[in-house]
């Protein structure tokens, strides 16, 4: 691709990767990608933002080169440490010993395992300036968009986001502007949001604020096309994908998976009660429910119950399946409760329940258990249960 000047001064140096299938190994990459690198010129200093995968150092140095000896760079910007951004800053700090490694504060730590040897850091707060004269860089933190360490800054004579994985796509076209691309970007630039950003939301939306006081005329981001036309539909677009969707709701979702119909009765028995006690309810069929629709749901509940039967020691698949959706994604503070029926051993309840508390969610501490089917005695104790439940749930 080569180096390509994309402002006065100001260059895309990064490489393509078309061939790559799986990114991260969650992510299918039908349109290959890019790792996006700038340089800007300013008249006393020169900056470099952001490395490349490792694999493509080379090509990446060549691209550099066409612009300015590497040795003549005054800082490399660290926005964000994943291998595929952090891959070639140990080639640029062997051949340039003295650069200045800027980084968020978080970021610190990361940067040191990467490099593993001495090097002159900064880390940086929000609204700390770097003068590159004539080119003036402004720094906002942007605190798991999608990792601790993420770090954005602004060019202020320019008009440009550098925004890293923010609003990023993994798309790699025939040109670096998405205005000139005929492909569906803005469909991948929301399945990247889907796939990388969505466990993050409630972060993301705080951070988004910071972006406020700039005049963004251009995003320059980390993997796919630049946005130069009508940018902050992109950010428009990431603050609507945000929202709270729990938020005004009172909703609690009890996801159940039931054989012969004992564990849909507790779960039936449990969604009564918290009915009565003001809850907005929905029962659920684990096995009946798209993944998306599950990620949804567990997005606008309050709290999520989960209903297993036991088989052969373990929770069944439906419920481990749906269990698997929490980390992707935003769970932080809600809370969850496990139950179910079993046969001899009762062990998938409580697998269930210390999954979610790796999870980091609040789980009830509880798990109702019922051999076969629930008694008189059972269901009575099981009404007192939901009583607890729904003080938990508060
Ligand atoms: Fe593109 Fe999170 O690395």
């Amino acid at each position: 691709m080569g180096s390509i000047e994309i402002a006065d001064n100001v260059y895309s140096v990064g490489v393509q990767d078309p061939e790559l299938e799986i990114f991260d190994i969650v992510m299918a990459t039908e349109f290959g990608t890019t790792y996006n690198s700038y340089l800007i010129k300013g008249t006393d200093k020169i900056a470099l933002i952001d490395t490349v995968k490792k694999e493509f150092t080379d090509e990446f140095l060549a691209n550099i080169a066409e612009v300015t000896p590497l040795d003549k760079i005054d800082y490399l910007i660290v926005n964000h440490n994943e291998p595929d951004h952090s891959g070639a800053i140990t080639t640029v700090l062997e051949r340039n010993p003295n650069i200045k490694i800027y980084c968020s504060a978080a970021g610190l730590p990361f940067v040191r395992n990467v490099i593993n040897r001495e090097a002159d850091l900064t880390g940086l707060k929000d609204n700390a300036t770097l003068e590159l004269g004539g080119k003036t860089l402004t720094f906002v933190t942007m605190p798991y968009m999608h990792w601790p360490d993420t770090l954005m800054e602004f060019l202020a004579e320019d008009g440009i986001l550098f925004s890293n994985d923010g609003f990023a796509a993994h798309y790699c076209g025939d040109s670096i502007y998405a205005d000139e691309i005929d492909g569906d970007v803005d469909h991948e630039v929301d399945y990247y949001f889907d796939s990388i950003m969505r466990p993050f939301t409630g972060f993301i939306r705080k951070n988004l604020t910071k972006l406020e006081p700039f005049d963004i005329k251009t995003i320059a981001p980390s993997h796919g096309p630049l946005f130069r036309k009508d940018p902050l539909t992109h950010i428009d677009n990431y603050k609507r994908w945000s929202v709270d969707k729990s938020e005004g709701r009172n909703l609690v979702s009890i996801f159940y998976a039931s054989n012969y119909g004992n564990t849909k009765l507790i779960a039936e028995t449990i969604g009564s009660h918290l009915d009565k006690a003001g809850y907005e309810t929905a029962l659920l069929d684990a096995a009946d429910f798209e993944e998306a629709r599950i990620k949804e749901q567990i997005e606008a509940s309050k709290a999520v119950i989960i209903g297993t039967p036991t088989f052969n020691g373990d929770a069944v698949k439906p419920i481990w399946d749906m269990v698997n959706l929490f980390s992707t994604v935003y769970r932080t503070g809600k809370k969850a409760a496990v139950f179910g029926s079993y046969g001899w051993g009762g062990e998938g309840a409580k697998l269930v329940a210390d999954r979610l508390s790796g999870l980091k969610l609040k789980v009830f501490e509880e798990q109702y258990r019922a051999r076969l089917i629930p008694s008189d005695d059972e269901m009575t104790e099981l009404g007192e249960y939901a009583k607890r439940l729904a003080e938990f749930i508060g």
